[in-house]
């Protein structure tokens, strides 16, 4: 299973993102929270900063949804150039159409998880979704702590994927830091979005090593 770190660019300069892009050159992607001020009590940017992001990023661009009506909204952030779309399964009232047509526009469907949701209905529909986000804080704050309860549904969508067979990758958003990866590692998540661990430092890239180090050297067989 390869291991995959995301920073989130939650915890970034917001008004230097292509320095800020530079600092983490050695990660797999960049995660990039959109926020509504409706399905989370905090507002972000949308899509035409995010279509700009993804003109001057050399990383892909994973693009996490806090907004409502992701039904009508979310696959424009496909078209927008973004390699993987997460929308909450609460948001949507169809996440299967709408995770056929984000992959039809040529992006990687995600679904997100509240820590409040239960995780069945992803492990009955699991083969339309390459990546499930299993939310670790209430979405809408960078810097909350992890909430280790979480780790159940990891492990009951890491069963099931394996069972499968299935490629699905398995992402965990929320107060990832050198010690939360590595029970998240274990319970078998393999894509890790950190905001408040990366960026607090000053030098990411090696944090970045660090957590990847951590990831893989606890990564189940
Ligand atoms: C929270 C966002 C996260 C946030 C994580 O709603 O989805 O991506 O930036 O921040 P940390 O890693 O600081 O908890
Ligand atoms: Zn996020």
């Amino acid at each position: 299973m390869t291991v995959l770190i995301h920073p989130s660019i939650l915890s970034a300069d917001f008004v230097n993102f292509q320095s800020e892009f530079s600092t983490i050159r050695n990660a797999d992607a960049i995660h990039v929270d959109v926020m509504d001020g409706h399905f989370v009590p905090n507002l972000t940017f949308g899509l035409p900063m995010v279509k700009r992001m993804a003109e001057i990023a050399e990383l892909p661009l994973d693009v996490h949804l806090m907004i409502e009506n992701a039904d009508e909204l979310a696959y424009a952030y496909a078209d927008a150039g973004a390699k993987s779309v997460s929308f909450h399964q609460e948001a949507s009232t169809e996440p299967v159409s709408l995770a056929r047509r984000i992959r039809a526009s040529g992006a990687l469907a995600s679904i997100a998880l509240k820590p409040g949701t239960s995780v069945d209905f992803v492990l009955d529909n699991l083969d339309e979704f390459d990546m499930v986000l299993i939310m670790t804080v209430e979405p809408g704050f960078g810097g909350q702590k992890f909430m280790e309860e979480m780790l159940v549904k990891v492990s009951a969508a890491r069963a099931e994927i394996s069972r499968l067979g299935l490629p699905t990758s398995i992402q965990v958003d929320g107060g990832i830091d050198e010690r939360t990866i590595v029970q998240a590692a274990q319970a078998g998540a393999n894509c890790f979005v950190a905001g408040n661990a990366i960026f607090a430092k000053t030098d990411r890239i090696s944090e970045i090593e660090k957590l990847r180090n951590l990831a893989q050297n606890n990564t189940p067989n």
